[in-house]
């Protein structure tokens, strides 16, 4: 397989070019020859001073740089043998190519191919659709497929949607060697614990237990977690700085499932406040796993697990720490669902915490993680898709869209299937799962996807020591630059927007495959104006990269300490404070089994492999010009600026807050 960049050079003028035909000639022969072209470059005097990159018909494109006229055309497919139709490179609405009618033609032809190639289906029901399958001939990543060899032991389950998982070219497949260590380190991880787990007898006798069957390789951060993961303030902090830093909200006023009452309270609160004083200065946050109440749970290995639906409230100290100071486990108040307070003792306290770390995960891998990043992604890369590529949008935004069939493939084939790592390690296994993300998306809402409008429902706009929200605003700045320059260049003005058919019909797409049509969303079904534009494209670059970053890369990091996180707990919730004991707390815990097989998922989906692509590099560039050059290059020196800032303030904390250096975000999800 071969990577080809071809350069063809006329001595004379060319006029305009409209579309470019490669013709290759099959090679007579069994071995397979497939040349994978990324772009044709034509170089020279393209006629009367013709430049297809000009800008006279408003079209964006100021030409390229230099006194050379050139013009590009994309190609990055596989070519075995006959035609292919390319069409120069300039992005361009299907108002600003209406002036020539073969270039309409070849519009349309092009998008009939690719809504046939990028199809929807459904995985199960209440979930945002997936991709159906991929014709090799538009995957725009190297190479096409071989026939898959016929088995009768397929270990893929079949969707319950009932379509068949899409047959990926091994080109979308990450490269051998990453595979390669993904598996290496998930083996290892797992053997390492289980085998020591195995001395155990199956069960956790003691923390030094646990202490050596994880002592493997720790990172700094999660070494700092084994140190103070009983510490209430570091409880607190990790629903601004942990893995899920977006489900914490003020609480202006108590749920009425959740009767703390000011006595309960006020040994943490001090003699000199109250409960009242402290909602009214607005200094206590709620975090509610509501979503979780009820769901099925599973039996790895014949046993039960359990899984709680807390409301844990918690309180901004003087000394601008978020600190617990009331627990309760279960949605429903009553006597069998006591609120745990700090002064119960060290083990109910304990087993309380415990209890919503493990809800903390559920909530975070199956809704943050999975639902509002992996699989919206999916939803978001098949619309885009299925838009033309000359389409401004599908230029801007192919890079974000890199590897995400792929992981969301493999994530559905081994970690969702039946038996697979969910079904392993986590308390809801596969078929809570399945009812979760439903849950998950029938309460998703457009505005907690938008970063500052995120902050402002939320409440926390103001919350000390928030390194998500200081960053996170940063990079939607930055982010909001890029597009607003971009739909500047495109979309001079707002019935533009409005009249593009194509981008309404994307739009259209994301609001009925993502959302499911659901107008208590918030989702746009169509856009109307240029703001309305900016604001849904940055928001889709925002959740492919930054917003998967910040609830993906400290996974291994925060959890690696399985009683931090655990992904799943063993015995009931206690129903009255005095059943906590020490050996309780150790009997809930996960077993050595379940620990393995979460700590070998954690161990390959943390980290990047392969070719890191950060946010800003888009080393496959579609855009051709000077103008969208330009904005590139100055979104790039902003997100430089920012990862500079945030390096400098992380060397002055004890607990760093990486995941948003942009040097750090990936520009897509793909682990
Ligand atoms: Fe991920």
């Amino acid at each position: 397989m071969e990577t080809v960049v071809a350069e063809v050079t006329s001595a004379r003028p060319l006029g305009t070019l409209l579309l470019l035909r490669l013709w290759k000639e099959p090679l007579v022969s069994l071995v397979p020859d497939r040349w994978f072209c990324a772009r044709v470059t034509v170089t020279g005097p393209l006629g009367d001073g013709d430049d297809e990159g000009g800008d006279d018909d408003g079209d964006g494109d100021d030409g390229d740089d230099g006194d050379t006229p050139r013009a590009t055309f994309p190609c990055y497919r596989w070519l075995e043998s006959g035609c292919l139709e390319l069409r120069e490179g300039t992005a361009r609405t299907p108002r600003g190519a209406a002036w020539e009618p073969r270039l309409l033609q070849q519009r349309q032809e092009e998008r009939r191919e690719r809504e046939e190639a990028f199809q929807w289906a459904p995985y199960s029901p209440g979930w945002p659709w997936r991709l159906r399958a991929l014709s090799p001939a538009l995957c725009p990543w190297p190479p096409p497929p071989p026939p898959p060899p016929p088995s009768s032991s397929s270990s893929s389950s079949p969707s319950p949607g009932g379509a068949p998982p899409p047959q990926l070219p091994p080109s979308l497949a990450f490269p051998l060697g990453h595979r390669a260590s993904m598996a290496a380190r998930a083996a290892a991880a797992q053997v390492r614990v289980r085998l020591r787990g195995l001395r155990c007898g199956g069960s956790w006798r003691s923390f030094e237990d646990i202490r050596e069957a994880l002592g493997g390789p720790g990172t700094p951060i999660s070494e700092y977690v084994v140190q103070h993961w009983q510490d209430d303030a570091f409880f607190g902090e990790q629903y601004l700085n942990g893995v899920n830093p977006v489900l914490l909200r003020r609480c202006s006023r108590l749920p009425p499932n959740f009767p703390v009452t000011p006595p309960m309270v006020a040994p943490s609160l001090g003699p000199a406040t109250c409960l009242q004083r402290e909602m009214e200065g607005g200094r206590l946050f709620l975090a509610d796993y509501a979503l979780l109440e009820g769901l099925p749970t599973g039996r790895p290995g014949g046993d039960p697990q359990f899984l709680a639906a807390p409301l844990c409230l918690l309180w901004l100290s003087p000394r601008r720490q978020l600190l617990p100071i009331a627990i309760q486990l279960s949605q429903r108040p009553g006597p069998e669902a006591p609120i745990f307070l700090p002064g119960d003792g060290p083990w109910g306290w304990a087993l309380a915490k415990l209890w919503v770390r493990g809800a903390h995960f559920t909530l975070h891998e199956v809704v943050t993680h999975l639902l509002q990043s992996h699989f919206l992604g999916e939803t978001f890369a098949t619309a885009t898709h299925r838009l033309p590529a000359c389409h401004p949008v599908h230029q801007l935004l192919l890079p974000h869209c890199r590897y995400t069939f792929h992981i969301n493939i493999l994530a559905r084939e081994t970690l969702l299937n039946p038996g697979g790592i969910i079904d392993q390690a986590t308390a809801v296994g596969r078929e809570g799962t399945l009812e979760l993300v439903a849950r998950g998306t029938a309460a998703l809402t457009y505005t907690e996807l938008c970063v500052p409008d995120d902050l402002e429902h939320r409440g926390v706009t103001d919350i000390p020591n928030y390194y998500y929200r200081d960053d996170a605003l940063e990079i939607w700045g930055a982010i909001e630059s890029l597009v607003e320059g971009i739909v500047a260049l495109y979309y001079p003005e707002d019935s533009d927007v409005a009249e593009d058919h194509e981008l309404q019909d994307w739009v259209g797409e994301i609001f009925t495959y993502a959302v499911l049509g659901n107008e208590k969303t918030g989702f746009p079904s169509k856009l109307c104006s240029r703001p309305e534009l900016v604001k849904f494209v940055t928001m889709i670059i925002f959740c492919c990269s930054a917003r998967h970053a910040a609830v993906n890369s400290g996974q291994y990091d925060y959890a690696a300490w399985m009683p931090n996180t655990p992904g799943t707990l063993r015995r009931p919730p206690p129903r009255r404070k005095e059943e906590a004991t020490a050996e309780l707390l150790l009997e809930t815990l996960p077993s050595p089994d379940a620990t393995g097989a979460l700590l070998a998922l954690l161990s390959v989906v943390s980290y990047e492999g392969g070719e890191p692509r950060p946010l800003g590099s888009r080393t496959q560039e579609p855009f051709s010009g000077a103008a969208p050059r330009r904005l590139l290059g100055a979104f790039r020196r902003r997100l430089a600026a920012i990862s500079h800032r945030i390096q400098q303030r992380n060397e002055g904390l004890a607990l760093p807050y990486p995941y948003l250096d942009p040097a750090c975000v990936q520009e897509s999800v793909s682990i």
